[in-house]
């Protein structure tokens, strides 16, 4: 069969690789990929890029299933639009990605099915936002509150303040300054919850869900979780902190009751889930939904998905998802980003990227490219996060070692990349 995967960065890498070893495939297409997807599809820019373009290059090509990474095409209709053109389309509709791209809906909507997460106000207009925080009485004894853009800000468009200044600046900065566009028209503002936060990504077919295993992503730029939020420093799976009754609470008290709530609302989920979740001494707490794999969790995850990745997603399509096995391979994975200096603020591209062909030879690794891209026929840096370097290893430790040392063969000017990436699994020394 013909795959298409829409995307070019790390995660669609993953996908692409993932989707290469099925039985079934016989040719990928990648819209628009990048030099590192090239080795294993053909990398196509259908006409305007637009989801139009897209369902034309689908129809043209036969395409028989198409797989989208990223969340824009998600929100911008791609799977009604090939729906409606009777194309095969793993992910889900408009309707049902609200779930990631308004935050106000995603919030109601566990508030309305009893989805445990942090307590929250939605606001529409700046002077109710100020008021409240005004007469928010936990600064004092140390609670912080975290405001939040309504809409799709790429993971930037929260702000945790510790006192009322904080919180007012950042409610004024998303709502008048529009620091996040029409991503402000409306902020949440939540209570600060505490714990460990992990991701748990999970196949649904709209009735039946499988969680897959669990996965930690570095969001802050620095070790020990320092300095700015990032798209993601790095990624391992699975995580001691999720135990099997975790595991179960997250499934029974979180992700089935949002896929049962999504249908029984008229907008059923199928696709990936992303529970973006904090575990707190009270138990799990939903932080966010995402509509699609993680970025760079899909690059630890699905490297241990024993499981042919393409008939997981026809049974999700057809609707078969209780009737197939899912199998794990025994052992974890890690993904550590590497990222052009100064990331994520200004940064330069174009620096050539060397040591790559040493790779190959290392069992077990592979190197995900996201923003890299070819210049004269040499491979050149094209992004922030430039490449998510995995490894496999019995232990979450071995894993992660072994990703260092392939990162270490990996050169161009003004890499950075973190040293402790797992560091939360180490505090279990038996791990
Ligand atoms: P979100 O995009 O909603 O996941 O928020 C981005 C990041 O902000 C999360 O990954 C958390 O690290 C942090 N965060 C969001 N909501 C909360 C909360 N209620 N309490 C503590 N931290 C939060
Ligand atoms: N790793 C965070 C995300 O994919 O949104």
């Amino acid at each position: 069969m013909k795959v298409l995967v829409v995307g070019g960065g790390g995660r669609e890498h993953a996908l692409v690789w993932k989707i290469a070893r099925s039985p079934r495939v016989d040719k990928i297409y990648c819209a628009p990929g990048n030099p590192g997807i090239a080795e294993l599809a053909e990398c196509v820019t259908p006409g305007d890029g637009s989801v139009g373009a897209l369902a034309e290059f689908a129809c043209e090509n036969d395409i028989d299933l198409t797989v989208v990474g990223p969340e824009a095409p998600l929100v911008a209709g791609i799977v009604d639009e090939f729906k409606g053109r009777g194309l095969a389309i793993f992910g889900p509709t408009r309707a049902a990605a609200r779930l990631e791209s308004s935050k106000a809906f995603a919030k109601d909507f566990m508030a309305r099915h009893n989805i445990p997460t942090a307590g929250h106000s939605t606001f529409a207009r700046l002077e109710d936002a100020l008021r409240f925080i005004d007469t928010f009485d936990g600064f004092e004894a140390g609670r912080p509150l975290v405001v939040k853009a309504d809409g799709l800000a790429a993971g930037k468009g929260v702000i945790i303040a510790e006192n009322r200044r904080d919180a007012a600046a950042a409610v004024r900065s998303i709502m008048a300054e529009r620091a996040f566009g029409a991503a402000g028209d409306r902020v949440v503002i939540e209570e600060f919850l505490e714990g460990e936060e992990v991701t748990i990504l999970a196949f649904t077919d709209g009735a039946t869900v499988v969680p897959m295993v669990p996965s930690q992503d570095h969001k802050r730029l620095m070790e020990g979780d320092e300095g700015p939020n990032t798209g993601g420093m790095g990624a391992y799976a699975p995580v001691p902190a999720v135990t099997e009754p975790v595991r179960r609470r997250v499934l029974n008290e979180i992700l089935e009751p949002t896929v049962h709530g999504m249908a029984g609302e008229g907008t059923p989920y199928v696709g990936v889930i992303y529970a973006g979740l904090m575990l707190t001494a009270d138990g799990p707490r939903v932080l966010e939904f995402n509509a699609r794999f993680g970025d760079p969790e899909a690059q630890a995850v699905l490297p241990i998905l024993e499981t042919d990745l393409v008939s997981i997603m026809e049974a999700v399509l057809a609707g078969r998802l209780a009737s197939i096995d899912i199998n794990w391979r025994r052992g974890s994975a890690a993904c550590v980003v590497m990222v052009s200096g100064g990331y994520p603020g200004h940064y330069e591209t174009g620096k050539e990227i060397t040591g790559l062909d040493q790779l190959k030879d290392l069992d077990g690794v592979v190197a995900f490219h996201a923003g890299t891209r070819l210049a004269g026929g040499r491979l050149v840096t094209a992004g922030g996060r430039v490449l998510g370097i995995t490894a496999l290893g019995d232990r979450v430790s071995d894993a992660v070692a072994r990703a260092y040392e392939a990162c270490e063969k990996v050169r161009f000017e003004g890499a950075y990349y973190r040293r402790d990436i797992g560091w939360r699994a180490g505090k279990n020394t038996h791990l």
